[in-house]
């Protein structure tokens, strides 16, 4: 699995779909922008992040929820283009080395940031890569399938997703995938094998 990171890339075919996997073997075409960006409330992020219209209601009402019940989930990093990606993962090569760099950080084109659908939170010690140590992320651990959010770089999974864990980063997938893939402790690799391309095949043999 590890050793065909980067290898036989392919461009995906639906980067509108709200359960797109870009990964380190799917990329998005470089010039890709979602075209229904829209800001997410500075009430529950930092000043202009930017997603996507669906991902910013779901959101919206994540944080507020957890807001009137004493937490403080905030957005620090949403939408990001693929310039701006690829000045990141050229810092993080520049200043711990490539191979660290690709444990931490996507290449330009395939950062799931570029989709619109991705959110990197922040609660109320205010430092999200200690996000785990905060009491906000046991209620996003809970929480956070009910709105549709999956935590996308889970520990134990590096093997599968390529990354590092990432207790900040969730992914909108929407509240059904979300649900199953909470459930049944899935990564979003895993829940493309085992749902969506094995229908596929089944649909192959008996629909044509
Ligand atoms: N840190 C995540 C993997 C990204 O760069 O998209
Ligand atoms: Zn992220």
């Amino acid at each position: 699995m590890t050793d065909n990171f980067y290898k036989d890339i392919k461009f995906v075919k639906n980067p509108d779909d709200i359960l797109v996997l870009v990964n380190k073997n799917n990329r998005l075409p470089s010039n890709f922008i979602p075209s229904d960006l829209v800001p997410i409330d500075p009430k529950y992020a930092n000043e202009g992040k930017l997603v996507r219209e669906e991902v910013k209601i779901w959101f919206e009402k994540l944080s507020n929820d957890a807001k009137n019940l004493g937490y403080k989930i905030i957005a620090i990093s949403a939408f990001r283009d693929f310039n701006y990606q690829e000045q990141l993962y050229n810092y993080y090569a520049e200043t711990k080395g490539q191979k660290e760099a690709d444990l931490i950080s996507a290449r330009p084109g395939h950062s799931e940031h570029q989709t619109g659908l991705a959110v990197d939170v922040e609660g109320s010690n205010n430092n999200y890569n200690e996000f785990d140590k905060s009491i906000e992320f046991e209620w996003m651990k809970n929480n956070a399938h009910k709105y549709g959010f999956i935590l996308r770089y889970p520990k134990n999974k590096e093997k599968i997703t390529g990354f590092k864990y990432e207790p900040w980063h969730y992914r909108y997938v929407g509240k059904e995938a979300a649900n199953i893939i909470y459930h049944k402790n899935l990564t979003l690799e895993e829940y493309h094998r085992l749902y969506l391309k094995k229908n596929r095949l089944l649909c192959f043999s008996i629909c044509f």
